[in-house]
């Protein structure tokens, strides 16, 4: 799945505070939600051992898939009588008989089965049905037979059924929005998201990712309406006497249940001119490609899947690479092969009202899921303890696509803020847990789960940069490309990978590794956290320990590989180097003029995150951590200020109701006045855009910090610039990147009024990113009574799709204001938002 987003409906509120890294009384939120969890576990799963094969969560080795032929036709109109929207299917599924056995289990979910029936694929006469039933606890087809199938033969298990095309966002699923405006239509399109565990919701399948085989697809639709899948659609004919058509597909390749994917939309496409390798198209409401929002995806998409065929050494296997974008979608993309599903925000830019971070965005996501094309989809894990693998290597790789895209933004270098310090802040707490996880603690769909988080993701992300920089990135591209070769098709284990990498290491002269691939990696993956080094400047001596940011929680874990270690923290830079700079000589801190010159870019971020995490843990005094944002007064790069504006956020929000909160305040109006000032200059007084990337970034951190700390001019700015908008909502001259910062600021610094403008103006965005803009500056407000209302229609999805619910609560608790009034409600409604 794509990054950032690894919601679930359960899940998703801790995945993303975690994430932010922000809130104490978040963390407190997740620990009453790991009590509660715990508690829901006991409760549903009683600690007793399974007496027979269905009470077990992981199917038996006894038959093994070949291939599925799916008929599948989801209803785009509800059932007036029942109230439901459904979908009707029929499976065949041929499958081999490894051992012999009189018991077939088969994973289905929440499918009332109509008709079922076993065939012998050689003639001979399959062993009758004795008895069948679905297993809900552990989502099994239970079928008891007569007599044994035999190892070595074929059979056929045939199947009807009827399923809920539900709005629960898994499975097969229905996603809504609305077209026109004299009057809106309401749409429906049937879309699919079965990552991890819920292939088994649109189907009876053996629903493991190693249980690879051959998908034979059929979908019915209305007249009007197109239908999608992993395989191009192949014919379409017209079903006797009904207003239906029956679109099939070609075959897909050997694979995963979870990487399946269908789509009946009434979407418009754009397409790769013809006669390319690889026909790519972007899916999208029609709207939404009219106004030309696929056109950036569709430029970038063809160079990028190049890039990693390249990278690979290895050609794309299918005909085609189709881009969806959908209304209603739980995390970010879902690399489905052949059929990559996105949030609308991660695929369409619109560049009248999508910032540099939007479009930034849309190139690292594409760029994620098609690495997964190789890394994942023609290899996969055998099972989902090795899901850190899977996704910690798209995470790290999307940013050398994205990179190759559009090479005049060093998002390589951006890693760093994104992925190595979010991984930190969560590794450094005592909850945090090992990347690789044992095979059989993982074995229910909620554990499974669980594996979505951001040390999968940017820890997974940042370990493999670090293994990659010090086996040399072509030496790690040989490895890749020998173990994506050898294991084509298949399935297979972590240490597969470490491997083929070691094999690529030996072949290579002088490279000199202080250990075996395995030997290095398997300290950072088999034991969580990572440590803090203390060096003695005065004696030399040098010694380590687990970092946790509250020393006076958990046990230690000790880490040997000191080397690493500082890879980790200055990744790219040999370990002397960062021995040679003083840094914690604190009257470095002094001379902001020699600071910068002295210490690149990187590790000026890099220093300041440090020490606010060494201060938080109470390793060095908070004053240090102060002293080391003395410098930003004459910083003017993003990643140094991003780094401090995060982490003196944290501060604001812990003490605004102390006696430090007004000084604090005073010293950062100080030290970002030069910076505001800088761009109010070389913006010609905020009417041109900065040319580079990261400059532009910086230019909103210099309007946000500048208007929170009440910087001369900048409230005036931002208020204007809204009044403006308010005047005229048809014609919003505020650039797209500052849109956000002067949305947060502007509704801040006033009321209801500006409050329920914004409001509207979010109801009516036709286009995802402005409306996620307009969805995070509504909790900006400093109004107790709007924050609450705002909380409130968290729980209604005609307001708040329920994909945006989490994302919003979460906004609504970083605000100084809305953090106690978010702790409240969350508390209240825990049924709601944790059990349905
Ligand atoms: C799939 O099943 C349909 C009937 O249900 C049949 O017409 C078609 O030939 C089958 N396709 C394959 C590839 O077996
Ligand atoms: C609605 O559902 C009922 C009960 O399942 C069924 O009998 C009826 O045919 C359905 N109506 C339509 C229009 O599909
Ligand atoms: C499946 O059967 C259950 C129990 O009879 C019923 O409540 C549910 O509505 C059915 N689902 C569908 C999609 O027909
Ligand atoms: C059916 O196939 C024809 C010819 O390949 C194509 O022009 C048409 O758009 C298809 N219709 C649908 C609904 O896919
Ligand atoms: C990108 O990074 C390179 C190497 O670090 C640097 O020389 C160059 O100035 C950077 N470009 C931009 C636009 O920041
Ligand atoms: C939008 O506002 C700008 C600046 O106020 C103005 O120049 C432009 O003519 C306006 N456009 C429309 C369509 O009203
Ligand atoms: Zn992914």
């Amino acid at each position: 799945m794509g990054k950032g987003f690894f919601i679930s409906k359960t899940l998703g509120i801790v995945g993303v505070i975690v994430g932010t890294g922000v809130v104490a009384t978040i963390i407190a939120l997740s620990v009453v939600y790991s009590q509660e969890k715990a508690k829901i576990h006991e409760a549903v799963n009683p600690p007793t051992t399974p007496s027979t094969p269905w009470e077990h969560y992981r199917l038996p080795d006894s038959l093994s898939p070949v291939s599925y032929n799916i008929t599948l036709w989801p209803r785009l109109v509800v059932n007036a009588s029942t109230g439901l929207y459904i979908f009707t299917g029929q499976s065949a599924v041929v499958f081999q008989c490894e051992k012999d056995t009189d018991l077939i289990l088969i994973h289905a979910n929440k499918l009332n089965l109509t008709l079922l029936s076993l065939i012998s694929r050689d003639g001979a006469t399959a062993p009758a049905i004795k008895k069948s039933w679905l297993e809900v606890p552990t989502q099994f087809l239970v079928i008891q037979l007569n007599s044994n199938l035999m190892a070595g033969r074929q059979y056929e298990l045939y199947t009807e059924f009827i399923g809920e095309l539900a709005d629960d966002l898994g499975g097969f699923y229905r996603s809504e929005y609305t077209e026109g405006t004299s009057p809106p239509v309401r749409k429906v399109v049937a879309t699919t998201q079965m990552q991890p565990v819920d292939a088994r919701k649109a189907f009876p399948c053996f629903d493991e990712p190693a249980m690879k085989a051959v998908f034979h697809m059929t979908l019915l639709h209305a007249h009007g309406t197109v239908a999608l899948a992993n395989g191009m659609n192949l014919v379409n004919v017209t079903v006797n006497g009904q207003d239906v058509t029956r679109t099939s597909f070609q075959p897909t390749p050997l694979m995963s249940t979870y990487l399946l994917a269908f789509v009946v939309s009434e979407f418009g496409f754009i397409q790769s001119p013809e006669g390319e390798k690889v026909l790519i198209r972007i899916w999208a409401r029609k709207q939404a490609i009219a106004e030309g929002q696929g056109d950036y995806a569709l430029e970038k998409t063809g160079p990028i899947l190049e890039f990693f065929e390249n990278y690979y050494s290895s050609s794309y296997p299918l005909t085609k690479s189709d881009q969806i974008a959908l209304p209603d979608f739980s995390a970010g993309a879902m690399e489905n092969w052949g059929l990559i599903t996105y949030r609308e925000t991660a695929l369409l830019y619109n560049p009248a009202s999508s910032s540099n971070g939007d479009k930034e965005w849309i190139a690292t996501v594409i760029s994620h899921e098609l690495a997964h094309m190789w890394f994942g989809n023609l290899v996969t894990m055998k099972w989902w303890n090795d899901l850190w693998l899977n996704e910690g290597f798209a995470s790290y790789v999307s940013y050398l696509g994205a990179n190759s895209a559009e090479p005049t933004w060093n998002v390589t270098d951006l890693i760093v803020l994104k992925e190595v310090h979010g991984a930190m802040s969560v590794d450094a707490l005592a909850s945090s847990h090992p990347l690789s996880s044992k095979e059989e603690d993982v074995m229910r769909p909620a554990q499974i789960s669980e594996l979505f988080d951001t040390i999968t993701y940017s820890k997974g992300a940042a370990v493999l940069r670090m293994l990659s920089e010090f086996l040399t990135e072509p030496v790690f591209a040989r490895g890749l490309s020998t173990y994506l070769n050898t294991f084509k098709y298949s399935n297979t284990v972590y240490q597969d990978l470490w491997k083929h990498l070691q094999m690529a290491a030996d072949s290579t002269p002088g490279l000199d590794l202080p250990a075996s691939v395995d030997d290095i990696m398997n300290r950072w993956i088999l034991q969580m956290g990572f440590p803090v080094v203390t060096i003695d400047t005065a004696t030399g001596s040098i010694n380590q320990r687990h970092f946790l940011l509250d020393p006076d929680s958990g046990t230690v874990h000790m880490i040997m590989m000191l080397s690493n270690l500082l890879n980790y923290y200055v990744p790219g830079r040999p370990a002397q180097s960062l021995l040679t700079v003083p840094i914690w000589e604190p009257n470095i801190f002094q001379c902001p003029c020699v600071f910068i010159q002295a210490i690149p870019v990187i590790n000026r971020a890099q220093v300041v995150d440090d020490a606010f995490n060494l201060a938080r843990a109470r390793i060095v005094s908070t004053i240090l951590a102060l002293r080391t944002t003395l410098f930003l007064q004459r910083e003017r790069e993003y990643m140094p200020w991003q780094t401090a504006d995060r982490n003196l956020g944290y501060f604001f929000l812990m003490f605004d109701r102390s006696d430090v909160y007004g000084p604090m305040q005073a010293y950062l109006n100080k030290q970002v006045t030069p910076l505001f000032n800088h761009f109010k200059t070389i913006t010609a007084d905020w009417t041109k855009i900065p040319e580079k990337h990261t400059d532009q970034y910086n230019q909103v951190n210099a309007i946000s910090i500048a208007c929170s700390t009440g910087v001369a001019g900048c409230e005036e700015l931002t208020t204007g610039w809204f009044k403006d908008w308010m005047k005229t909502p048809e014609n919003n001259t505020i650039h797209p990147n500052l849109r956000q910062t002067v949305y947060c600021s502007a509704i801040a610094a006033g009321g209801v009024e500006e409050w329920d403008f914004a409001w509207r103006m979010y109801r009516e965005a036709s286009i995802a990113s402005e409306a996620d803009k307009l969805m995070y500056s509504l909790a900006c407000t400093r109004v107790p009574w709007l924050l609450n209302r705002y909380l409130n229609y968290c729980l209604d999805p005609e307001k708040i799709r329920k994909q945006d619910a989490t994302f919003t609560i979460v906004y609504i608790a970083g605000n100084v204001v809305g953090q106690s009034l978010a702790w409240d409600f969350v508390r209240t409604n825990w049924n709601h938002l944790f059990n349905e």
